[in-house]
């Protein structure tokens, strides 16, 4: 097997193929997720909240994510691994941003790095892709910016839709080989959708994006309070709760372990 390229991802869209990306944080929920066919795993700075329990993506540093984007390259044999350069790695410049890149690469494997943000960073798009690093955008709902959002709401609404056009435009003319499009209306995301000769990956962005995302626990239903883009496909916050109340049970109650759990 061979990992797939930003080509495989450029000849799905001139196919008019639609694929699904997903988050990884650990080599045996990767193994899981590659082995289902997903062709790109996102370690996503949501690491911050789903491993690390902060309540935002700020705090999370390049530190706390190389190990665990090492573990999903690990895991996996076939996906391409993006790994999301998180807040205050990339912002200061150009070569900060590269050696944030750098890290992720050298020291985890990472195929490809997502950054936040439109025009305001294409000097980092640029000297990351000429240096040889494969680059995701992401646009909309840009969760590092919270703090100028004043929450985490709808993005590219009215005239702001214009402004995200431009900035999709953009990095798409820097370079960069796909972006994330969150929390936008659908007919903007349609519209950028057809615009961009990359792929638009939706979340929150509706039907029309050539692949789709989403952060696994959401899906998987591990999350209580999950946004309103989620489709939840599975319990795995209740079947969690049932079996470890089972295993509990069983020890208090002397039933774990038996004679098949036990060495003679
Ligand atoms: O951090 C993340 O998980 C993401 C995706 C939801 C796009 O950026
Ligand atoms: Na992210």
């Amino acid at each position: 097997v061979r990992r797939v390229t930003v080509r495989d991802i450029a000849a799905a869209k001139e196919r008019g193929e639609k694929w699904p990306m997903v988050t990884a944080y650990d080599a045996m929920t990767a193994r899981i997720f590659d082995e289902a066919g997903i062709p790109v795993l996102l370690v996503g700075d949501s690491a911050a909240m789903v491993v690390y329990g902060y309540d935002s993506t700020i705090p999370v540093t390049v530190d706390d994510l190389v190990p665990l984007t090492a573990a999903v390259v690990r895991g996996s044999r076939r996906a391409m691994v993006v790994a999301d350069l998180p807040f205050g790695s990339y912002q200061a410049s150009p070569q900060q941003a590269l050696e944030s890149a750098a890290r992720f690469m050298k020291e985890a494997g990472a195929h490809a790095v997502k950054l936040e943000g439109g025009r305001r960073v294409l000097p980092q798009i640029e000297t990351l892709v000429a240096s040889g690093v494969p680059v995701m955008g992401h646009l909309g709902l840009t969760p590092q910016s919270v703090n100028v959002f004043g929450g985490y709401r709808v993005q590219g609404r009215g005239e702001s839709g214009e402004r995200l056009m431009a900035d999709a435009k953009a990095l798409e003319h820097a370079g960069a080989f796909a972006v994330v499009l969150e929390c936008v209306p659908a007919d903007l995301a349609e519209r950028v959708t057809a615009a961009l000769s990359i792929p638009t990956i939706g979340i929150g962005a509706g039907p029309a994006c050539d692949a789709q995302v989403l952060v696994w626990q959401d899906l998987m239903g591990l999350n209580a309070r999950p946004p309103k883009f989620v489709k939840k496909y599975f319990d795995l916050a209740g079947e969690m709760s049932r079996a470890i109340r089972a295993y509990a049970d069983d020890v208090v109650n002397g039933v774990f372990p038996s004679s098949e759990h036990t060495y003679a």
